[in-house]
């Protein structure tokens, strides 16, 4: 019997180049995490109250934002921030073409339309121009993406913005600590809403939380964000508290529990060492990736700091036999786990219907065609990159052109 070839791809009947499967993602929970949680699932209070009071005014003062409401998700954030600028229908919000689907659903269930602009290939947040050009008189707000862990071009969009009178709600799913020359991420436009999703570089399991610098603003938020009640539960049932209250709007069910908000107080106490466990991560493959024939680094815009929630390469698809997800397929027969951010919007069936087709989207789709997010946590090790990076250029390797 033969010795099975080791440069032979897995997928190909090759020995894999890691026995055991790397993640693209393990969550960093700690036991100061686990005992901040069991102190709040012991204190007899587990649903709004002061954990979750705290964990707002701690986001607050990290961003350097007046106000922050904690909720149970960043696609309930985005909704609420449009809720309370008032969109509605008739209006239009012009959003990225290369995004999660909530960030346009959160569009569609405030009653107005979508618009997808396309994206820019630096930070691959949407591209000013196409900003300007997909404005017409019913644009209400603008709804950019700081994607993966850095600032889109913030600046040109708040400029564009601000020269015709509309809003700007920003998705910051990914972007927790992100800067642009030294201002956080969450106090540019409007409103910011953050994820604290399970893979997010901040973390409650799930959850969320908006930042904005404009105290009515923040009153409609927390209003609507609670049944739209007069006061919450907290200071209902709390010893001062009584059991009056009165509904001023009709409101939504979106609050933060103070079981999830022990875990996100945690986690922001250290959330500055888990993003420089990621930026190790980035550093270490960027500098094996950098002079490969077959794959294309993502680019850091000056005066961005990148917190490195994703980790994008492209493929050189001129210089392989195979496709992307042929690659991604050959990956995971190397037992390494990795993902696509995003398939592009106008591509799912519901919104193809209505929206543009992909001819209108050219830097999304050459993206999308190319796009790799390869495993980045912060425990993530340096031998964990070499199996990476190993497994990518032996099946470069393999299905090269030449
Ligand atoms: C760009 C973007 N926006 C919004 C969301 C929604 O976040 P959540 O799961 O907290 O609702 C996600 C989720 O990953 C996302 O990637």
């Amino acid at each position: 019997m033969t010795a099975p070839n080791k440069q032979l791809p897995a997928i190909e009947g090759g020995v894999p180049v890691r026995k055991e499967s790397l993640p693209f993602y393990r969550p960093s929970v700690d036991e100061t995490d686990v005992e901040l949680v069991t102190k709040t699932l012991r204190s007899g209070w587990l649903t709004l109250g002061p954990v979750t009071f705290d964990l707002e005014r701690e986001l607050a003062r990290y961003l350097g934002a007046a106000h922050v409401i904690a909720v149970n998700s960043c696609s309930a954030a985005m909704f609420l921030a449009l809720k309370a600028l008032g969109v509605g229908p008739g209006d239009e919000v012009v959003t990225s073409a290369m995004t999660f689907t909530s960030t346009v659903t959160a569009i569609i269930h405030a009653g107005a339309t979508p618009v997808l602009a396309d994206i820019e290939n630096e930070t691959f947040g949407v591209a000013p121009d196409e900003l300007v050009k997909r404005t017409t008189p019913k644009t209400r707000v603008f709804m950019p993406v700081h994607f993966g862990g850095q600032a889109c071009r913030i600046d040109e969009v708040l400029d564009i913005a601000g020269g015709r009178g509309i809003g700007v709600v920003e998705d910051a799913a990914h972007s927790f600590g992100a800067s642009f020359d030294g201002q956080k991420v969450g106090t540019f436009g409007d409103i910011t809403a953050f994820s604290f999703y399970a893979t997010k570089n901040l973390t409650t399991g799930e959850g969320g939380c908006l930042s904005t610098a404009y105290e009515e603003l923040a009153d409609k938020l927390r209003l609507l964000s609670y049944h739209g009640m007069s006061h919450g539960s907290w200071s209902r049932y709390a010893d001062r508290g009584s059991w009056y209250y009165e509904v001023d709007v009709p409101g939504y069910k979106c609050n933060m529990s103070d079981m999830l908000s022990a875990l996100g107080l945690s986690q922001l106490r250290r959330v500055d060492q888990l993003t420089a466990g990621r930026r190790d991560v980035a550093q270490w493959f960027a500098a094996r990736l950098e002079d490969s024939p077959y794959f294309e680094l993502s680019r850091v815009r000056s005066g961005n700091d990148h917190t490195w929630h994703l980790f994008v390469v492209r493929l050189r698809l001129d210089r392989l036999t195979i496709d992307r997800d042929q690659f991604i397929r050959a990956l995971a027969a190397e037992n390494i786990g990795c993902s696509v951010h995003f398939i592009p919007i106008y591509r799912h069936p519901y919104f193809r219907a209505y929206l543009d087709d992909s001819e209108s989207y050219p830097v999304c789709e050459d993206y999308f065609s190319r796009c790799v997010s390869l495993p980045i946590f912060p425990s993530m090790q340096e031998s964990d990159v070499d199996d990476v990076v190993s497994a990518m250029n032996r099946i470069a390797a393999y299905y090269s052109v030449s």
